[in-house]
């Protein structure tokens, strides 16, 4: 009977693991990048503010998307806020596209990225450095310039519904953690809490979850 609680328990929380994730507040912004000679840009919603003198952010990138190897050549990119109503903008630049950036009006910044003009704000930028994050490079980036272009209310990402296809990546981490049933799934579940950065947090369920199941 304790099992059959605490499997249901572990289905509610790996159920919908994509829209929980998105009660994690975030923007929406499409970074520009440039090599000197290229230039591109992709959205994103993994960004945020991690120092206040120096002003950095965060920029969390795929290694694949062509735009990383922008980024890495050119070491500066440009962080463009989304507004409520550019939900079509942050679909366009979420694709893989050729030649994504035509059509739209851009001006060089300080450090030579482009600047999408009709975005709300823009932070221009100077990569300070990468670090590895599971599937995903953190770049930390310096800001140099920014200014806020047009008026608005940021779009958010969890008013984007599946526009990046999240719910596909979110898969093999849900099988794992499901595991080969009940009990089999309590490593996996031990996974995905150090997955998600939650090593305390998994400590603690776990504990929680033996003393009150007697696993
Ligand atoms: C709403 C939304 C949010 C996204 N957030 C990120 C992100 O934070 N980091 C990332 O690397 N890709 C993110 N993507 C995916 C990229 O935008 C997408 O893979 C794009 O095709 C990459 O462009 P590129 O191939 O021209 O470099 C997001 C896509 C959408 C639609």
């Amino acid at each position: 009977m304790k099992l059959i609680h605490l499997h249901i328990l572990v289905t509610c929380m790996i159920e919908n693991i994509d829209s929980l994730f998105k009660q994690i507040s975030l923007g929406v912004y499409v970074i520009g990048v440039s090599d000197g000679e290229r230039h591109n840009a992709f959205t994103a919603a993994c960004v945020m503010q991690v120092s206040f003198n120096p002003p950095l952010l965060a920029i969390s990138i795929n290694p694949e998307h062509y735009s990383y190897q922008l980024l890495k050549a050119g070491g500066i990119c440009t962080v463009n806020v989304l507004s409520l109503d550019q939900s079509a903008i942050a679909e366009h630049f979420g694709s893989s596209a050729k030649d994504k950036m035509a059509g739209f009006q851009w001006q060089k910044g300080t450090t030579g990225a482009p600047i999408l003009s009709e975005s709300l704000a823009y932070f221009d930028c100077q990569v300070s450095h990468y670090t590895d994050a599971g599937d995903h490079k953190i770049a930390v980036c310096k800001v140099i310039a920014a200014a806020r272009l047009n008026e608005g209310c940021p779009l958010l990402y969890n008013q984007t519904g599946d526009m990046d296809g999240s719910s596909e990546l979110y898969k093999n981490l849900v099988d794992q953690i499901r595991g080969e049933g009940c009990c089999g799934g309590m490593t996996g579940l031990k996974d995905f809490f150090y997955v998600i950065g939650a090593a305390d947090l998994a400590e603690t369920v776990l504990v929680v979850l033996a003393n009150e199941f007697a696993l």
